[in-house]
């Protein structure tokens, strides 16, 4: 029986010195001094040793049992601290390990728009202004020729604000950015060398219109400015942003700010301006070799006027395209929907 107790104090020193984990430990435990366990087993086995030895053996098997626990209870603590210095280790700071990069966004494709049409302006001396978004009917419409209820004014779908009118007339989300023409005008500083680029609204949805979308708009005015000037400067413009075999046409067309009016046309990137896919069918981007951007002329008189210069010795041009038109027209671009430009679907934003 002695021999017996201390063979298991040995096995149970060495199971106990070999677990890895307090739930091995565990089980360790239940093997040798659970309820079946073998310690428990050879305890209850003492009473059938004779009666002079079981006062030492019963002393020996406690000593045995206290020491087993002790074991235990020491080996638990250890995996315990080893537990806690190792949670410690991974939540501490490596200050000199390698920085995780925070995922980097780029501007709109809409916004690098505007940073190219700027820029490409600006080398030719015409300076972005910035004006009201939301505008007075006079600066939107009046000033601009069309008086309140001329049927023209009906093209432009207007959304009016709901706020009281003053002499100026009524507010309105400006519908295009020709209402700058005049404030510009106002400032009297000749040359007048404009680029406005600002929101539009109309009430508008479709493949090719959006209710909320933007337009530059240029304005040129001085001694002796001609129809010779505007082609050059749309057609700089073209070749800059669309690339060098660009052309442009303007095609008569009426706004009643302008006299005479156009309306712009810019040879088509896809087919090359023929009309004609690869596939020898009609062009799928154009069907007919151009594509319209936008309305120009040569400032009307009584824009002028309403801006006090006199038309008698100036004149000038002004022309308004659609940023995300001219965007869409860009070589390889591909957009047959334009309110995809604002759905804010990154897996189409993330392209650009
Ligand atoms: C105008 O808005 C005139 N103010 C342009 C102008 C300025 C003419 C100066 C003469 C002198 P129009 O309504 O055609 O014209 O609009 C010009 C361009 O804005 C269109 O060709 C198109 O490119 C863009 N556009 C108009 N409505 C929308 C819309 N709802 N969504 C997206 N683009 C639009």
């Amino acid at each position: 029986m002695q021999d017996q107790l201390n063979a298991l104090r040995l096995e149970a020193t060495e199971a106990v010195a070999s677990v890895k984990n307090s739930e091995e430990l565990t089980s360790v435990e239940i093997d040798f001094l659970g309820r079946k366990g073998k310690f428990t087993g050879l305890l209850k086995s003492l009473a059938e040793v004779p009666a002079e030895d079981r006062g030492r053996l019963g002393a020996l098997a406690n000593q045995n049992k206290k020491e087993i626990e002790s074991l235990i209870a020491s080996r638990r603590k250890e995996l315990e601290d080893a537990k806690l210095s190792s949670l410690a280790e991974s939540e501490r700071d490596d200050v000199t390990e390698p920085g995780i990069r925070p995922p980097e966004g780029h501007l709109h494709i809409v916004s690098q728009a505007f940073r190219e049409i700027t820029s490409i302006f600006d080398k030719i001396g015409f300076t972005r202004t910035r004006y009201p978004e939301i505008d007075w009917d006079w600066y939107a419409f009046e000033s601009l020729n069309m008086p309140p209820d001329h049927p023209a004014r009906d093209e432009w779908e207007t959304f009016f604000m709901d706020a009281p009118p003053s002499k100026m007339g009524k507010m309105v989300l400006t519908p295009h950015t020709s209402n700058s023409q005049v404030r510009e005008l106002e400032r009297g500083e000749f040359p007048v060398r404009m680029i406005n680029i600002a929101k539009c609204y109309r009430r508008q949805s479709d493949t090719t219109h959006v209710p909320m979308f933007h337009q530059f708009e240029g304005l040129y005015v001085d001694k002796g400015v001609s129809i010779a000037h505007l082609c050059g400067v749309l057609d700089y413009f073209a070749k800059a942003f669309f690339g060098p075999e660009r052309k442009t046409r303007l095609r008569p067309f009426h706004f009643r700010f302008t006299e005479p009016s156009f309306e712009i046309d810019v040879s088509c990137g896809v087919c090359g301006g023929t009309g004609i896919g690869a596939d020898k069918q009609k062009c799928r981007v154009c069907k007919r070799g151009w594509l319209e951007l936008g309305g120009a002329g040569m400032v009307h008189p009584n824009v002028l006027k309403a801006g006090k210069v006199d038309p008698k010795k100036y004149s000038g041009f002004a022309f308004g395209w659609g940023v995300e038109r001219t965007y869409m027209m860009k070589e390889g671009m591909q957009i047959d929907d334009i309110r995809i430009l604002y759905k804010n679907d990154l897996r189409f934003l993330k392209q650009f």
